[in-house]
């Protein structure tokens, strides 16, 4: 359809005016960040939760933040992408509810490294452990660095429950119980000594037993290779399905 440029929609005046442009500017952008933002305020009903995801016991999430100090993620993802290639050659791609009690989440945005969502079980301690230590002794070309040190650093014990409290306050439901045994729960996972029911009833699937080999210590090498190898067992894919709301 012509019509005459004198009756055409006259953008001049709009752009012309700093005020009117202004107002309608932030009225565009506004629309889009309310469809962007808003939905994260009602975050809990937007992510489906699955059966078997849990809080990470307090020796899981221990090995979570040397994770993050370390860095890890610098060169591992942990989101398997819902894509043949990576379902092949990782497992079933990662569901919203399994990060959902990860502060902050992991999945990352560079992969020097293989993904690691579902890395746990694939290798025992002991490769996992050689692995850190000395990455070119199992993998001759690989450009990991070594991380030995952690098996010489004791973890510190000292703030267990206080770490379990934070995450609380951001929505992981951890119970009075869980902050009450958070130092026993911390050390008693990697002894093979102590006694695990009470542990693994509050944490189903937990793994108890020494991590980095020498189970007279508790080193930060025990709570990296115990998050390791909790990382994507939680679900059972071949039985697992969406559960409904319970709220
Ligand atoms: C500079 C990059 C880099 C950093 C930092 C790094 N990695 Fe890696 N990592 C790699 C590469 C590359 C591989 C692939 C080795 C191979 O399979 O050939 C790898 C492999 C692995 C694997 C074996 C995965 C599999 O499925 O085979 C694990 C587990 C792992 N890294 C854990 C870690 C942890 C834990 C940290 C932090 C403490 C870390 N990495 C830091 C580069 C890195």
């Amino acid at each position: 359809m012509a019509s005459k440029p004198g009756r055409r929609f006259d953008h001049r005046k709009i752009e012309r005016n700093v005020t009117i442009l202004a107002v309608l500017a932030f009225g565009a952008v506004a629309i889009g960040g309310i469809v962007e933002i808003a939905p994260l305020f009602w975050i809990d009903s937007t992510v489906k939760r699955v059966e078997g995801v849990r809080p990470y016991t307090p020796l899981e999430q221990a090995g979570r933040d040397i994770y993050v100090r370390e860095g890890c993620y610098n060169c591992h993802s942990q989101m398997i992408r819902p894509f043949r290639d990576e379902v092949e050659r990782y497992g079933h791609y990662s569901l919203a509810a399994e990060s959902m009690y990860d502060h902050p989440f992991q999945w990352g945005s560079k992969r020097t490294g293989p993904d690691l969502a579902r890395v746990g079980g694939r290798y025992s301690d002991e490769w996992q452990v050689q692995h850190l230590k000395d990455p070119r002794s199992v993998v001759p070309e690989l450009i990991m660095p070594s991380y030995a040190f952690l098996a010489e650093h004791e973890l510190d014990t000292s703030n267990a429950d206080g770490h379990l409290k934070a995450l609380r306050r951001v929505g992981v439901p951890y119970s009075d119980e869980d902050l009450k045994q958070a130092e026993a729960d911390l050390k008693g996972q990697a002894d093979p000594d102590a006694d695990h029911a009470d542990l693994i009833k509050r944490y189903p699937k937990a793994q108890a037993r020494d991590f980095d080999g020498d189970p007279k210590r508790l080193t930060e090498m025990d709570a990296l290779v115990a998050y390791l190898q909790s990382l994507g067992t939680m679900v059972d894919f071949k039985s697992a399905a969406p559960m409904e709301q319970p709220r």
